[in-house]
């Protein structure tokens, strides 16, 4: 077990490219080169409690397999520091750091069956008498029809199998941490739910440390006690998923989370309200408070907080283009143009909405956000 934390953590990677018309030949022994440098990671803190899970999410090429690669040793920081338990990591190697990592793809040995790619770290160790007790164990964790896969090789298992396999050699190892770098992506929908069940089983039952990236946002729910939200190698926001839905720090953070994401209209403050061109909407007075006359604001309303009300043609009424059922939660996502900005709408089954339908938006005043216009930051302070 162990608390991790990492500490204004920095990373560029120097990307090197040849100018058009240069050979290589010519440009050996440097010089002729174009050096590019990429910033992976923008000063990032980071705390792990013990025992905790944490999920990262963020769009594809935001700094996460960087982070994770930097919190198991395997890519040196530029600057700052991780420390696990306290003690500083710069000069311990990652096989001694206690680590259990699963990748997108599995990387198991090939020749050997399911059964050594487990054992292989115990053989190594001359621990060969633990083997077939800690074997025995993940394979009850894993699921009764584990046992049938010890004897085959990794070329002969699906996906899911193999991955499998792959947690199940990192549970034998009993490691301190466990990082995962979107260990699901690989396999589909519903393979991916059950793998994600099992391993949130071993989670559960083992308290590990547990570091796990995706940009899929249920599984990062599914997975993390909380959640870091990453943005152009920055952790923009880290918290509960409530957290993070409710008290979103920018619309950054706003329209990542939530299925459909957020509605956020640009606008600006004028007598009380906010509007945008024939739309008005009356802001509460705790909303009030936070922003100023004339203000260029961004107004921020989930689907599910947004009602319709049928209306007569006019410059503020939408015009429904789309309707969504959804069954399993008995409403329906309803799409609508209103003037030059896309609106969608969550509402339950019975309420009467078609298609070219004009309906005025009637959204629940208590649940309003407000962005400021430039920085895209959330202007109500989450205890307000
Ligand atoms: N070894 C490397 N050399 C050069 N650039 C790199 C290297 N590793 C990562 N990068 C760059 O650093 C940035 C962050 O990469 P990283 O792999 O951490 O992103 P990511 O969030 O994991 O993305 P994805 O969701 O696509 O896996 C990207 O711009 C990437 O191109
Ligand atoms: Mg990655």
């Amino acid at each position: 077990m162990a608390e991790i934390r990492v500490e204004d953590v920095h990373k560029r990677f120097v990307r090197q490219s040849l100018p058009i018309g240069q050979s290589a030949h010519r440009s050996r022994g440097g010089g002729a080169f174009h050096r590019e440098y990429i910033v992976a990671l923008d000063g990032v803190n980071l705390t792990i409690h013990d025992g905790e899970a944490v999920s990262i999410v963020g769009p594809s090429g935001c700094g996460k397999s960087t982070l994770l690669r930097i919190i198991a040793g395997l890519e040196e920081p530029d600057s700052g520091r991780v420390l696990y338990d306290g003690r500083d990591m710069a000069n311990v190697p990652p096989k001694d750091r206690g680590i259990g990592m699963v990748f997108q793809n599995y990387a198991l040995y090939p020749h050997w069956d399911a059964y050594d790619n487990l054992g292989f770290f115990f053989r190594l160790r001359k621990r060969e008498k633990e083997i077939d007790q800690r074997v025995r164990e993940a394979a009850e964790i894993l699921g009764v029809d584990f046992k049938y896969l010890l004897s085959r090789k990794p070329p002969t298992l699906s996906g899911g199998e193999q991955q499998r396999v792959a947690v199940g050699r990192c549970v034998v190892r009993n490691p301190t941490l466990f990082l995962f770098d979107e260990p699901l992506s690989n396999l589909d929908a519903k393979l991916r739910s059950s793998t994600r069940v099992q391993i949130k089983r071993l989670l559960n039952r083992f308290r590990v440390t547990t570091v796990y990236v995706t940009h899929d946002q249920s599984e990062a729910v599914a997975m993390g006690d909380r959640i870091a939200i990453m943005r152009s190698g920055r952790i923009v926001q880290v918290g509960t998923f409530r957290d993070l839905y409710d008290h979103p720090v920018d619309t950054f953070v706003a329209g990542f989370l939530g299925m459909p994401p957020m509605n956020i209209i640009p606008g600006r403050v004028e007598r009380g309200s906010f509007v945008h061109d024939a739309l008005r909407i009356r802001l509460p007075d705790r909303l009030l408070r936070f922003v100023q006359e004339g203000q260029a604001i961004r107004l921020g309303i989930r689907p599910e907080h947004l009602g319709l009300k049928a209306e007569e043609a006019g410059a503020s009424s939408g015009i429904v283009e789309t309707v969504e059922h959804l069954p399993s939660n008995r409403t329906r996502i309803v799409h609508l143009q209103l003037g030059d900005v896309a609106i969608t709408a969550q509402v339950p089954e019975d309420v009467p909405v078609g298609i070219g339908d004009h309906v005025a938006l009637a959204p629940d005043m208590d649940w309003l956000y407000l962005f400021d216009g430039e920085t895209e930051r959330n202007l109500v302070p989450s205890d307000a």
